[in-house]
């Protein structure tokens, strides 16, 4: 797909990078990934939902603007980047539910924003976070990235975020075949991990905190519906393999893991790994999401594409990623001063 063809730095220098949410969950993973190649990164990041103490151990190593991305770049001054990874979002069902317009302007326009800066300053490579959500509902439960991608109706919010993330990826499509630019989307699966907070609905960081604080782990539905979890830190190392392989192919490619567990398994899981003496409470969804939801029974990758490009293979068990949630969660002062 031409990836040798883009601007790469010289010799002896090390790459330039930009990291749009930097210092969100998978984005401070990342950042400590790019340092450890020798790499000068660069991040915007408007602490929406991120936090800067995810940096605190690189934040003298690296360019920080705190800003939106429309008001970070031009800050910038015309940096030119030889890479650009693009993981600035409104993230997390509430948080979309809540404030609709706001998430998809966000997740589109900006994304836009950050196309045509690498465009405009020396057509660097962009790789977008895009997500599983794309797929919407289809009838299959393993999804391959080029499947029919099969959206509910605009009337329902929820689908809002799928519809912001796949208009993304057609953008990034646009500007590779009309402008010539190197730009790939990664549909990331559940990622979870160290840093991941609760706050905006994410399942395991929900179940960690409840466990921690012996509290009932809300399983939402009958529990048996499905999902694959892969730790942000195995995504974090493979997002950098991904844009400096010379054997991709393609421009779009899942990433996580292809090991499926039941949401109530993984809420037992989440008891036993810890110790705790939490219960586990079934909610029914109309009541977990009175502004409606539609949840989808399984969700699981194909993951020939990305294997292929970069011989992807997961290298946390879900064991280990619950302990290191756990223990970041209760270094967390928030944490610390929800049990004093
Ligand atoms: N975690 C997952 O399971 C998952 C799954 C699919 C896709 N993704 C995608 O991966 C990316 C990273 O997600 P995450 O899980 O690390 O979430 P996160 O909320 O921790 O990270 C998003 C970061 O972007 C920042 N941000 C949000 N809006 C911004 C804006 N307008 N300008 C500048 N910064 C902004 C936030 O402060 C935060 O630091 C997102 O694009 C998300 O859509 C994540």
């Amino acid at each position: 797909m031409g990836a040798q063809d883009q601007a790469s730095p010289k010799p002896g220098t090390p790459r330039r990078v930009l990291v749009t949410g930097g210092a969100g969950f998978i984005g401070s993973h990342l950042v400590e990934q790019l340092l450890k190649l020798g790499d000068r990164v660069s991040v915007i990041d408007n602490l929406s939902t991120g936090r800067i103490e995810n940096l605190s151990a690189v934040r003298d190593r690296i360019r920080f603007i705190e800003a939106s991305v429309s008001d970070g770049l031009p800050q910038l001054e015309h940096t030119q980047f030889d890479e650009v990874y693009h993981l600035a979002a409104a993230v997390g069902v509430e948080l979309v539910l809540d404030d609709p317009v706001g998430s998809i302007r966000s997740n589109v326009i900006e994304t836009d924003e950050v196309l045509r800066y690498a465009l405009d300053h020396g057509k660097s490579r962009v790789l977008i976070a895009s997500s599983s959500e794309v797929y919407g509902k289809p009838g299959t439960s393993v999804f391959s990235e080029d499947d029919d991608l099969l959206l509910g109706p605009t009337t329902m919010t929820r689908w809002s975020y799928a519809h912001a993330k796949a208009l993304d990826e057609h953008l990034a499509m646009g500007y590779a075949q009309q402008y010539g630019l190197d730009a790939l989307c990664c549909r990331f699966f559940n990622t979870v991990g160290p840093r991941q907070v609760g706050r905006y609905g994410m399942v395991l960081p929900r179940f960690v905190q409840a466990a921690y604080e012996n509290s009932p782990l809300r399983v939402y539905g009958d529990g048996s519906q499905t999902r694959c979890f892969c730790d942000g830190r195995d995504v974090a190392h493979a997002l950098p393999m991904l844009m400096r392989s010379e054997s991709r192919q393609h421009r779009v490619y899942n990433l996580g893991s292809d090991r499926p567990i039941a949401i109530h398994d993984l809420a037992e899981m989440v008891i036993t790994t810890l110790g705790s003496k939490s219960s586990i409470e079934h909610i029914p969804y109309e009541q977990a999401y009175p502004k409606g939801f539609e949840d989808l029974r399984h969700r699981k990758p194909d993951l020939d594409r990305v294997r292929a490009a970069i011989g992807f293979s997961p290298s946390y068990t879900l064991n280990q990623t619950i302990l290191d949630l756990h223990e970041t969660m209760m270094s967390s002062h928030k944490l610390d001063g929800g049990r004093a």
